[in-house]
């Protein structure tokens, strides 16, 4: 060995060859992050992607002129979201007082069931978080409340505008130009016909499909009364206990659940600590190379736009025991009427699915990280939906291993607000056991 090289052996060792070569400094996946979110963003800022706080209504984007959200509105939608007393268009006797909204929508499992299908009227039962639900067997299939496709979070719907999975619902956004069949293949979605931004037109419908009801009478029974008054002053009383004043309390409520607290959120707040190393390559990869900001771009990274990504439908994956198909494997088309809007569905918000356990419009990926591994694969999976509807963004990623284990780590942990439970109530006025309020459920739930 001359002197030379060993002078070179010595540098090396002095100055870390232990270190890996190439090293990306946390620092670097900040400021790459910074200058991808940017490139991405509407507005050239990263704010674009920031959430206001709950209470900042001035800044919550989307709220309908004709119900501006106001803090007794919001404490009264929060409460009847949960209320099993306006259980009260039941099929059965027995089921009145029974469910709620939350019945399928928990904040425990980022608002969706904790089932592959949200039941309400026709089950029993709870279990630990909605899983052990059953069929009720005094119900015959067809009676049973439960849809053809996986709930959506009731999170970030300040940044829906149109409502459902085929977006039937509401007079803007992307339902523009599509008037001539309002009320035709749902007779519910009329009520666009009244210039209604997206909650406003679906909560009504809503309280109808799953069966509840609101009027004076029982609004004095459970407790209400005050509150409603209180809420809505200026509406006239013969209106003011009714289903449309409870769906503007409740869409009040919704603009205001906003997953601010998750980690991604904080990040852009300016605390780099938030997110750990491995959510910052994540994120990079979701806005950068793996190109999901393609479709889902916004702050709750859902998409004003619908697409085939060719997934299956909910009675294809053996789930639906009970109406075999309700237009809902249609996608937008199902809406529209549209031959080029046949097998899309809306690009879904991505914030707190750790948790939901069912993947995709007709749950049939059970992890995150195989949603991942289908994007990354880009091989559509469903029979029903030709080669040629696939949208052209879907396509093979050639993500590695360990890119597919970031970008699922960024999802599942750096998109997730972990204190959802701020939007539960502790009781409700009925003085009820909730979600669900069956015999089986109480016992369930602990409330008895
Ligand atoms: C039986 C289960 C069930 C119950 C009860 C239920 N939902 Fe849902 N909810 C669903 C399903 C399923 C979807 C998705 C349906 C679709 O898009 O085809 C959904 C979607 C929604 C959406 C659309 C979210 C989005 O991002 O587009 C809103 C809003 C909503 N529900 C509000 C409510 C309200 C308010 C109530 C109570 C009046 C309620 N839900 C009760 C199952 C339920
Ligand atoms: C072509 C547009 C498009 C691209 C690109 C895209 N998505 Fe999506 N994404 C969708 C649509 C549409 C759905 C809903 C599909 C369905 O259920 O029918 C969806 C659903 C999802 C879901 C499931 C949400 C839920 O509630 O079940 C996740 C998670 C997701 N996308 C993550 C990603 C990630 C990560 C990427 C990048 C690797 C990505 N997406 C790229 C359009 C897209």
């Amino acid at each position: 060995m001359n002197k030379f090289t060993l002078l070179l052996l010595i540098i090396l060792v002095a100055f870390g060859c232990s270190k890996e070569p190439n090293v990306i400094t946390e620092s670097d996946l900040d400021a790459s992050l910074l200058n991808v979110l940017k490139s991405k963003s509407h507005t050239g800022d990263i704010d674009f992607y920031t959430m206001p706080s709950s209470s900042d209504y001035d800044n919550i984007p989307n709220q309908d002129p004709k119900n501006p959200i106001t803090y007794p509105k919001v404490a009264l939608g929060n409460i009847l979201f949960f209320e099993t007393g306006i259980a009260m268009a039941a099929k059965k006797e027995e089921s009145m007082g029974t469910y709620s909204c939350s019945s399928c929508h928990l904040p425990e499992l980022g608002f969706t069931a904790g089932r592959f299908q949200g039941i309400a009227d026709g089950a029993v039962g709870f279990g630990y978080h909605g899983e052990a639900r059953t069929i009720n067997p005094n119900y015959d299939g067809s009676e049973v409340d439960a849809q053809g496709a996986r709930p959506l979070p009731v999170i970030n719907l300040a940044y829906v505008r149109n409502p459902l999975w085929n977006g039937s619902f509401g007079s803007y956004g992307m339902n523009v130009g599509t008037e001539s069949v309002w009320g035709i293949e749902d007779p519910l979605t009329s009520i666009n016909k009244e210039n209604r931004e997206g909650l406003e037109a679906v909560v009504t419908p809503a309280l109808i499909t799953h069966r509840q009801d609101i009027n004076k009478k029982l609004m004095d029974s459970l407790g209400y009364t005050a509150l409603f008054d209180n809420a809505f002053h200026d509406v006239p009383v013969s209106q003011r206990y009714t289903l449309q004043t409870a769906s503007h309390a409740i869409s009040a409520y919704f603009r205001t659940v906003l997953t601010n607290q998750a980690p991604f959120q904080k990040w852009l707040r300016g605390e780099k600590n938030a997110m750990t190393e491995k959510q910052k390559k994540g994120a990079n990869l979701f806005f950068g190379k793996a190109n999901c900001v393609n479709c889902h771009n916004s702050p709750s990274l859902n998409g004003q736009r619908f697409a085939a990504v060719g997934v299956k439908d909910l009675d294809q994956n053996g789930y639906l025991a009970y109406k075999t198909d309700d237009g809902r494997s249609k996608g937008r088309a199902g809406f529209t009427q549209k031959d080029s809007d046949l097998y899309k569905f809306k690009v879904p918000e991505l914030y707190n699915l750790k948790d939901v356990g069912f993947y995709f419009h007709g749950a049939s990926k059970r992890s995150l990280r195989e949603v991942v591994q289908y994007f990354n694969l880009a091989i559509p999976e469903n029979p029903r939906v030709e080669a040629g509807r696939i949208d052209g963004q879907f396509r093979p990623l050639l993500l590695t291993d360990t890119e597919v284990d970031e970008l699922t780590e960024f999802l599942a942990n750096g998109l997730f607000d972990p204190n959802l439970l701020r939007y539960k109530p502790n009781s409700i006025y009925s003085g009820n056991c909730f979600p669900n309020n069956d015999a089986q459920s109480q016992i369930d739930l602990g409330c008895k």
